[in-house]
């Protein structure tokens, strides 16, 4: 069976590749642009195939697709920082909306049967109301981020798609996921990287933070790649699936957390360039609908994710 991972050299997409190669018997394949950053994958040399694309370029997409010719796709790659959403609007909903759109026509026009995840994002439920959580696959999609609206995008694509085409089309809306490789502008990740240059000494003993009152449903990354083939394994065509675990912390629950497990002494500072101009302030979820169709449950705990966030930071 051949596997293709769009955004393999990302946080997800790497740890998705290093679940497909310890279930063995999968022939996996990456997409990479010429200028990926290629530190998440080096373990991975050698073991899957690397295939050069940039999915803003139909012709490149179709090209790829049509060599590799997958049995299963994990649509991973995407501008997922929220902030660069603001300062690059266009380029962020080209990526993520064009991009997927030109793995679509790809697949069609080479007639390709094969079943296709979407990582799309919590974020697409933006102002959700204290009256109306946990959230369901039903509640109204509020983007509050240039980000947001293309993740929406991304998922009524796919849902046009599978309607017009039967196209084989799952969607997943993942809420928050943290662990190593993360990426240390996100949340978890960048402050434990703040504490870990406190310890060490190179940064003086100040955490910036922003918004801390905000809420969100963590999972650990390696609970959510296991979500994500799932999702192909046993998800049904055409539907929608939250992915969480049902429960939520505050960012400042989550610092508290994180600064328990340092004996170093950190002041913290609110930097006003992290606020952003409209935030999510509450995401919690409601996963059953996926946990009845898939058997799926989180295994990792919440404290574990930390330390190890952490642990990968003080190792590098
Ligand atoms: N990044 C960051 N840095 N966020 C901060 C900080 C900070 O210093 N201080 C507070 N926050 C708050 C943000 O305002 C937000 O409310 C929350 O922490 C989480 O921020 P991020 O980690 O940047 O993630 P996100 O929730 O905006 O988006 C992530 O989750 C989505 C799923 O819900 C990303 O991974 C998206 O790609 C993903 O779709």
């Amino acid at each position: 069976m051949r596997v293709l991972i769009t955004g393999i050299t990302g946080f997800a997409g790497s740890h998705l590749a290093d679940f497909c190669l310890a279930k063995g018997g999968l022939d996996v394949h990456g997409i990479v642009r010429w200028r990926s950053r290629m530190e998440n994958v080096e373990h991975l040399v050698g073991k899957v195939s690397l295939h050069e694309c940039d999915l803003r370029d139909a012709s490149s997409t179709r090209d790829v697709v049509e060599h590799i010719r997958p049995d299963y796709i994990f649509h991973l790659a995407a501008q997922s920082f929220v902030p660069t959403s603001w300062k690059a609007p266009a380029e962020s909903l080209t990526t993520n909306v064009i991009g997927q759109l030109n793995i679509f026509e790809a697949v069609r026009k080479i007639g390709l049967e094969c079943r296709i995840q979407l990582a799309c994002s919590s974020e697409e439920y933006g102002m959700v109301y204290e009256n109306e959580v946990p959230i369901k696959e039903t509640n109204p999609l509020r983007p509050l981020s240039p980000y947001g609206v293309s993740k929406v995008g991304q998922d009524l694509l796919g849902y046009q798609y599978f309607m017009s085409y039967k196209m084989d089309i799952v969607r997943t809306r993942g809420f928050n996921h943290e662990g190593p490789r993360r990426a240390p502008v996100f949340v978890m990740s960048d402050f434990a990287k703040q504490i870990v240059d406190i310890e060490r000494g190179v940064k003086p003993p100040v955490l910036r933070v922003g918004n801390l009152e905000a809420k969100r449903d963590f999972t650990d990354v390696r609970d959510m790649v296991r979500a994500y083939w799932l999702s192909l394994e046993k998800g049904k065509p055409g539907e929608v699936y939250n992915i969480c675990q049902e429960k939520c912390w505050s960012i400042r629950d989550m610092l508290d957390q994180l600064l328990a497990m340092t004996t170093a002494k950190i002041k913290i500072e609110t930097d006003k360039d992290r606020l952003r101009p409209s935030d999510v302030m509450l995401l919690l979820g409601d996963c059953s609908k996926f946990r009845a169709d898939t058997g799926w449950k989180p295994t990792i705990p919440f404290e574990q994710t930390l330390r190890d966030t952490l642990d990968y930071w003080r190792g590098r």
